[in-house]
């Protein structure tokens, strides 16, 4: 007879379906888009992480400067400057150093957080919402640092990152379904609008818990944010020379030219050359019409603004 299925597995099976451009499955809990590979690791997490005090959470939704934020945050946390022999962020991409929980660690079994993080305070990452973080984390000391992106652009960014590695040899998915995925929340992590608000709401609630940044912001100002984030961390910059070589040495055109990033891949299908493109604000004028940006802006308008959030 076949083995009786456990319950996580069966509630796994009853989780509503769609189908992301046409590409693969996804599936939804809890409010949210996931690939269904990633549903049991994240309950797992959920229901049994232990944060501790000095753990340090990174969190976003995709493609809204995750791989900027890894690298940034892991050399402040590193708190040295390395010599041209060990920066390690020459011999492995940002997203080694910092494992995103789902797709990284909880993906294993038994979850293997030490071989990432050996070092004490422990630097982790989620594309998780908010609202199913493990109790841990949010009653914990753990601080959160979270990054947003306009949605124009986080758009345009995901519509490049998945034309590249769903079906690199096909024609690009339609510019006009994928805004309308992306309005409908229906893509990975999707709802973008609702895991934004979540955490910008809690960010508001308790700012000593949770740093709210905007990709933007950090484009426009780089060092005062990164310095932001240091005092955040309870790691201060001595001074200005600190912050901008930290700057240069997490600058995209740096990661995206070493030879670790140009080669290899840290997840499975997914190149590392992909996490690196062209990291500019406003990209998304070059590819959406005008009825593209009503309907975006309306969604935001409709979504964020009521919260006083501005993306
Ligand atoms: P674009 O596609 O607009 O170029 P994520 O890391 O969350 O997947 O987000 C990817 C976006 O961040 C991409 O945006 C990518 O080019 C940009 N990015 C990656 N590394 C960066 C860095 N070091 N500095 C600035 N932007 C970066």
């Amino acid at each position: 007879p076949s083995p009786t299925p456990n319950k996580d597995e069966k509630s796994l099976k009853e989780l509503p379906k769609a189908r992301f451009w046409e590409a693969m499955d996804i599936a939804q809990w809890e409010g949210y888009w996931f690939e269904p590979g990633l549903i049991k690791p994240a309950m797992t997490f959920k229901s049994t992480f232990n944060a501790q005090n000095d753990d340090v959470l990174l969190a976003s939704t995709m493609k809204t400067g995750t791989t900027w934020l890894k690298s940034l945050s892991f050399c402040i946390m590193q708190n040295k400057t390395p010599t041209t022999n060990d920066d390690v962020l020459t011999t492995e991409n940002p997203h080694f150093h910092v494992p995103t929980i789902e797709s990284m660690i909880y993906s294993t079994k038994p979850p293997e957080i030490d071989p990432y993080n050996s070092s004490s305070p422990r630097l982790l990452h989620t594309h998780l919402p908010y609202a199913v973080l493990p109790d841990s984390i949010k009653t914990s000391g753990t601080k959160i640092v979270y990054i947003a992106r306009n949605p124009k652009d986080t758009l345009i960014s995901m519509w490049h990152f998945f034309n590249s590695i769903l079906k690199p040899d096909l024609d690009p998915f339609p510019l006009e379904k994928a805004v309308d995925c992306f309005c409908n929340g229906v893509h990975q992590y999707g709802p973008f609008f609702e895991h934004v608000l979540e955490y910008w709401l809690e960010s508001q609630k308790r700012p000593e818990k949770i740093l709210f940044l905007k990709y933007e912001d950090l484009k426009r100002d780089p060092k005062g944010e990164v310095s932001k984030i240091g005092e955040f961390l309870g790691r201060p910059f001595g001074g200005e020379e600190e912050i901008e070589e930290i700057l240069e040495r997490c600058s995209l055109e740096r990661l995206k030219n070493l030879e670790v990033n140009k080669n290899g891949s840290i997840l499975m299908n997914v190149p590392n050359t992909s996490y690196f493109r062209k990291g500019v604000v406003g990209d998304w004028k070059n590819y959406l019409t005008v009825e593209m940006v009503e309907r975006v802006n309306e969604t935001s308008r409709v979504k964020l603004e009521p919260s006083g959030l501005f993306l």
